[in-house]
């Protein structure tokens, strides 16, 4: 029987940090044991807010070499820019035709983008895109953190709908958040998600940081006036934050990680959660230094052309399904 198959995407805006890591690229990674894995550098999508066309090539080349050095395998799985593969649009088009405004209007990444970088039809059509990402190769299954599950709920729904109206075209895709890490929190702020695109590199460490910058980021991350290390995301999200990364580190549970470090203080808890996570990132580290740039762009390439291969077959049974055949 064939392998089902896994789609997911990444914005090559903004280095890649530790929650993309464990809130998702982890997942990608460990995934390609088991699934056929199409994996893509959303490229489209992170021109939906202004971009530096100087830039913008050098910093989508970096995310894909980061995702190649973390353990993306393109000898298994498939590895693309988006604008390479002129389906995802063609799909998102399809899509956005049988997606209702009122929907869209319920959006809420939408509207946080847009209250900071000012609306345009781009962004209001983001998730149509990611859902014809995902439908594009009737993934089965897609690895995401927990912000991106409204757009998976989108997805199934278009998904219906399509099936619905047209036939039955595509399999209803299950998200795979993990149980810890799909929501790591900023590290100056921990009620806000750690983000890309904070102004503030204090609140993130990046899977390139060497060891002092994690260090004197993860020292200066805010916590709480007392001094107890304990899991506990109402009143002590700060010190759950550390402990979530931790814990996936090092593989300790909550308890465990209490049972070490309740009573130490958070200035030695602080010093062990940095060297796991230095630990943890060191080998990316080298990998990235290691891999050839023109290797890299060889692999995009590659990947590229082998993803419209496989595009162009699934194009054509919904441009029969819409009526849009030759
Ligand atoms: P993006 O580029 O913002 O993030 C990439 C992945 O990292 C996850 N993530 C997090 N997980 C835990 N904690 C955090 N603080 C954190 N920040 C980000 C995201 O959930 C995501 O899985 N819209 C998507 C890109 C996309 C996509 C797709 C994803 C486009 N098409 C199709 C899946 C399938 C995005 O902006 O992710």
């Amino acid at each position: 029987m064939a392998r089902k198959k896994v789609f997911s995407g990444i914005q090559p805006t903004g280095n890649i940090h530790i929650g993309n890591y464990l809130g998702a690229l982890r997942n990608w990674v460990a995934l390609q044991e088991e699934y056929d894995c199409i994996y893509c550098v959303v490229d489209l999508h992170a021109i939906t807010v202004p971009q530096d066309p100087a830039a913008f090539p050098g910093e989508r080349h970096d995310a894909a070499k980061v995702l190649l050095a973390m353990g993306v395998d393109p000898g298994r799985s498939l590895l693309y820019y988006q604008s390479r593969v002129p389906q995802h649009a063609e799909l998102a088009w399809i899509l956005s035709t049988i997606a209702s405004t009122g929907q869209m209007n319920r959006m809420t990444q939408f509207k946080e983008k847009a209250d900071k970088a000012g609306s345009n039809l781009g962004l209001y059509s983001y998730p149509v895109l990611m859902a014809a990402d995902i439908l594009l190769f009737r993934a089965d299954a897609v690895p995401v953190g927990e912000d991106q599950k409204q757009h998976l709920e989108l997805t199934r729904d278009l998904a219906e709908r399509f099936n619905a109206r047209f036939g039955e075209e595509f399999p209803l895709p299950e998200p795979i958040i993990p149980k810890t890490g799909a929501r790591i929190m900023s590290l100056q702020d921990p009620t806000a998600k750690m983000s890309k695109s904070d102004p503030d590199p204090a609140s993130r460490i990046l899977i390139l940081d060497d060891p002092a910058t994690i260090r004197r980021r993860v020292k200066r991350a805010v916590t709480d006036s007392e001094t107890e290390v304990r899991f506990d995301w109402e009143k002590k999200a700060g010190v759950s934050n550390l402990m979530e990364m931790y814990s996936l580190f090092t593989g300790a549970s909550m308890e465990q990680i209490e049972a070490e470090f309740g009573t130490g203080g958070y200035g030695r808890f602080k010093e062990a959660v940095a060297e796991e996570i230095i630990a943890g990132l060191a080998p990316f580290r080298r990998a990235y230094e290691a891999l050839d740039d023109a290797e890299v762009d060889r692999i995009m390439e590659a990947g590229a052309e082998a993803a419209r291969r496989r595009a162009e077959v699934y194009q054509e049974a919904v441009r029969r399904r819409v009526g849009l055949s030759a």
